[in-house]
């Protein structure tokens, strides 16, 4: 790494991983075929390219362009719409080189786009079989693609690895990188680091065994893997993990527990950085399969390695060192969000450090080198513990947090105060740039013997218990949902600055020389502010929320900013139409890009109105009803939203046609007849007579919120 601008004083406070390059160290970018580790790690010197995908391998998302500052944003306007194929959630990071994008959107397609003037190149569908859709927790999103000489290297839902080639999008060698009979998903952009591709996957929703595996860029051959669970006998696995669960990792396991059979969990699918003068590889991995400890872990344990930052040797696997965030994880708080490396004066110190804002609600502050923890602090309200004691590096837990014998109302619950959408630092400023939340949530123990969930498998009971609440009732757990954008000093250890949002669940982030930070709301709104105060610059809106990491990039000396759109992702999906100010629709997914003085025009989208189906009349006794909506909150909630108010990602089931009859309402939930559009088959899960009583649940529902009919 470079460390051109040491000795500026603008910099004496801080001395930066990823300096900006001044206009007069810049050099040619490289073309597709040229990116390689030193093209990414000198990225500093051609800013006007973005090549992996948090921009540098310390994955700051910090653009050294500085065209585009809050002198000339309020001039940005619309350069290039491209409209996609694909109509669900949008969480990519473009790639940009030799004047192409590379983006990705739902289910794992490829586009490459004309980075100047939006026109498609190609387009690459991996073809997934949508009924994968059932296993894909949080929608069936991904988050971007790798580019290394030449090639283009994307994960599927369904588990695959693809290589393309970056001038025609053909394929070039893929591979398997999982067992597909088990209930695997990758939504996260692969890395690329000494010629490797690196890949995690996710599915611990469900019940898998978390790992990363390294593969050879040229040929797709494995290089190695490491497992984030433990093996289900304990037994080595002939995999780069094995030494350290033999010596340790292995002991931190209940001997028996659900994790021998739902793969204990630990899913790298996110987070990723690299240091390339230390030579370490960062993971960030997630929660345990299922989440409740007592179910999966009984007589307890730490569970190494959920949750935790891990540190490996990029060309072996070998283990360096772990920071685990939440020992014995049971909230489903993942570990897996962004990692930003950078270089901070701690004191009279410069420490080389790792930098996290996990679900858990502590940003933490790590020496990269050692793992050893340096500040741990709560950059958003939190409940289930009370502090980090720096010496032990273990959280203070709140005794009644593990929801052992009484449920529990945590803060954050599994949204976590921070989720996918990626933060960003800039040097200049010294600050973290994390879009924050607040999402509450109740938890409760499933209880022994209670009907199994058919596709989810956490251990946590989701079933709602009671009467309908009333709509203010509804409207009050509405307003307990909060967004902030927070500027998070690492060194001070607060917040300087916080930007507060109506809604939760805002995007991610990109920070510029130009002084600026970028991030758009749920609200569909995309805003600039000023990277020092907050001051809001610019705003424009695009309706379809922009939740993706924006990135910045430059052509014939015009600076561009790009982001993608569309309706769906976790929240929307999972929390339904109540937890949202307006419902949106399943509109095709787009990037949008902005320049200072773009006259396009962002076409008008259709408003959305639910074609109102009458429901049929209502039925079954009130055991019945109580037992359809249990059915309905276990198994069809995560998509169809709570109380059957959905968000408009999926179908409103209160105003579908196929509520109407036992018989095709069969057809959808068993039959499968919408399985290509990712409604999965409950065939395994649920009897024809469960699902009847799921419709009978439905179709009150219908009936209770159902318009008035108009006065005659
Ligand atoms: C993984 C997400 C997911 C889950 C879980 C899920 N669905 Fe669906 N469902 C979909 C999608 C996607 C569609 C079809 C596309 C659309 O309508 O947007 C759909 C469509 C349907 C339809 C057809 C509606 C119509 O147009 O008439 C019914 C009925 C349905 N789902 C019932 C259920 C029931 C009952 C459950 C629980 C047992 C359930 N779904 C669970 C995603 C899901």
């Amino acid at each position: 790494m470079k460390h051109g601008l040491i000795g500026l004083a603008a910099f004496a406070a801080l001395a930066s991983c990823n300096p900006q390059a001044p206009e007069s160290t810049r050099v040619l970018a490289p073309s597709a075929i040229g990116v390689d580790g030193a093209a990414i790690i000198n990225a500093d010197a051609t800013p006007d390219v973005w090549l992996s995908h948090g921009r540098t391998y310390s994955e700051q998302r910090f653009s050294p362009l500085e065209s585009v500052t809050g002198a000339n944003v309020g001039e940005l306007g619309l350069a290039w719409m491209s409209e996609l194929d694909t109509a669900r959630g949008m969480e990519a990071t473009p790639i940009v080189v030799d004047g192409v994008m590379y983006v990705t959107s739902a289910w794992s397609v490829v586009y490459a786009l004309d980075a100047k003037t939006g026109e498609r190149k190609w387009k690459y569908d991996p073809g997934v079989d949508k009924s994968r859709g059932g296993m894909a927790c949080c929608d069936v999103v991904n988050r971007g693609v790798a580019l290394w000489k030449g090639k283009v290297y994307v994960g599927t839902i369904d588990g695959r690895l693809v290589a393309l080639d970056a001038a025609t999008g053909e394929v070039a060698w893929e591979t398997v990188t999982v067992d597909q009979s088990k209930p695997y998903t990758i939504t996260g952009a692969p890395r690329v680091v000494k010629g490797k591709v690196l890949i995690g996957n996710g599915g611990a929703e469900l019940g898998v065994r978390g790992y990363i595996t390294a593969y050879d860029a040229e040929t797709g051959e494995q290089a190695w893997r490491f497992y984030f669970a433990p093996n289900p006998d304990k037994q080595p696995d002939g995999a780069a993990s094995d030494k350290v669960f033999a010596e340790t990792a292995n002991a931190t396991w209940d001997d028996a527990g659900a994790w021998r059979t739902d793969g204990g969990g630990g899913t790298a699918w996110d987070a990723m950085a690299y240091d390339p003068d230390l030579d370490i590889l960062y993971v960030g991995t997630g929660n345990g399969s299922p989440w409740n400890r007592t179910i999966r872990s009984p007589s307890g344990g730490d569970n190494l390695f959920l949750s935790s930052i891990v540190a490996l040797k990029p060309d072996t696997g070998d283990y360096v060192w772990h920071y685990q965030t939440t020992p014995g994880e049971t909230w489903d708080y993942t570990a897996t969000q962004h990692i930003i490396l950078a270089d901070l004066t701690i004191g009279d110190q410069v420490r080389k450090v790792a930098m996290q804002a996990p679900k858990n609600g502590f940003f933490y502050v790590l020496d990269r080198a050692t793992g050893e923890l340096l500040s741990a602090d709560m950059f958003q309200p939190v409940n289930w513990a009370t502090g980090v004691d720096l010496t032990t590096g273990r959280p203070i837990e709140t005794p009644e947090a593990r929801f052992l014998e009484t449920p529990f109302a945590a803060v954050p619950g599994p949204l976590g105060s921070h989720n996918w959408h990626p933060m960003a630092f800039s040097p200049q400023t010294g600050l973290v740039y994390i879009p924050a939340q607040v999402i509450p949530q109740i938890y409760v123990a499933e209880q022994p013997g209670a009907t199994p969930q058919a596709l989810w498998n956490t251990g946590v009971e989701f079933a709602q218990a009671g009467p309908t609440p009333t709509l203010n009732e509804r409207q009050a757990l509405r307003a307990a949902l909060k967004g902030q954008l927070v500027a998070w000093d690492p060194v001070a250890k607060k917040p300087r600055w916080v930007v507060d949002y109506p809604t939760p669940w805002n995007g991610g982030v990109l920070a510029t020389a130009g002084g600026l930070v970028f991030q758009g709301g749920l609200d569909g709104r995309f805003r600039a502010y000023d990277a020092a105060t907050g001051e809001k610059r610019w705003e424009v809106e695009t309706k379809y929320p922009t939740l993706s990491g924006p990135i910045s990039y430059e052509i014939a000396g015009e600076q561009y900013i790009a982001v993608t759109a569309g309706w769906g992702t976790a929240f929307p999906l999972t929390a339904g139409g109540d937890a949202l100010e307006t419902v949106g629709s399943p509109e095709l997914g787009r990037v949008l890009v902005f320049k200072v003085g773009g006259t396009a025009e962002l076409p008008e989208f259709e408003t959305f109105e639910a074609d109102l189906i009458p429901p049929a009349a209502r039925f079954g006794t009130e055991d019945q009803l109580a037992l359809g909506r249990t059915l309905y909150d276990r198994n069809c909630m995560v998509c169809h939203g709570p109380l059957v108010v959905s968000s408009g990602v999926v179908q409103d089931l209160r105003w579908a046609q196929a509520p109407a009859t036992k018989a095709t309402f069969a057809e959808v939930v068993l039959g499968g007849k919408y399985a290509s559009a990712g409604m999965p088959a409950f065939t395994n899960g649920l009897t024809a007579d469960e699902v009847e009583m799921i419709r009978a649940y439905v179709v009150m529902r219908a009936n209770e919120d159902a318009p008035a009919p108009a006065p005659q």
